[in-house]
């Protein structure tokens, strides 16, 4: 694929969903509540890899507390199909025992995966445990698991763009696009 707009296995990116402006403004507000929150506080900020990594750069350029940055790296989903099978692929590099830990994830859909990534930390006994997803799917949700701090609330689409991917493309694309068949 040599355009960022191309078509991958007969799909492509179709209308946009969030505009850039759109999300750099919410991402804005987010980054105002979060440091809001956690004023007078250290907060370490566990990013999933990999949707999240673009998310995680504009939001952390905006918190006003002192934050440190940590990655996991978890495998459960194959094309546009959310799976059980869930594979380690990065690991956390420091402790977060006692630590105010925020997971930033790009989506929260069905929930399965961050309701492993949850119960993964927790048994880590950080000093709090609270979750901030740029997207919330809530008409997929499967598990009991809902955000600290939402971005948008999207409704049942695939989207791709500012860090999602489709089969690992289009992760660069500055807005969320719908993901279509051409
Ligand atoms: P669950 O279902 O466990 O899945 O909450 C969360 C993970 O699934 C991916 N996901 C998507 N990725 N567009 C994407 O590019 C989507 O619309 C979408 N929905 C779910 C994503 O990796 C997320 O971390
Ligand atoms: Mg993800």
């Amino acid at each position: 694929m040599t355009d960022p707009l191309g078509v991958v296995n007969g799909m492509r990116v179709g209308r946009t969903l969030l505009t850039q402006e759109a999300i750099e403004s919410r991402v804005s507000q987010l980054a105002a509540e979060v440091s809001a929150r956690y004023a007078g506080k250290e907060v370490t900020l566990v990013s999933i890899l990999k949707g999240s990594f673009v998310f995680l750069a504009d939001l952390t350029r905006r918190l006003t507390i002192p934050t440190r940055v940590d990655f996991l790296g978890i495998s459960s989903y194959q094309g546009t199909e959310s799976s059980e099978d869930i594979r380690w692929t990065t690991r956390l590099t420091s402790p977060v025992i006692g630590r105010h830990v925020l997971v930033v994830e790009d989506i929260l859909d069905t929930g399965r995966t961050l309701s492993r990534i949850i119960d993964h930390l927790r048994d880590q006994e950080p000093a709090s445990l609270r979750l901030c997803a740029l997207l919330d799917k809530p008409n997929r949700r499967v598990a009991p698991v809902e955000a600290d701090f939402v971005g948008f609330t999207i409704p049942d689409v695939f989207v791709v763009g500012y860090g999602l991917d489709y089969d690992g493309w289009f992760r660069q694309l500055p807005y969320v696009g719908v993901l279509e068949r051409v």
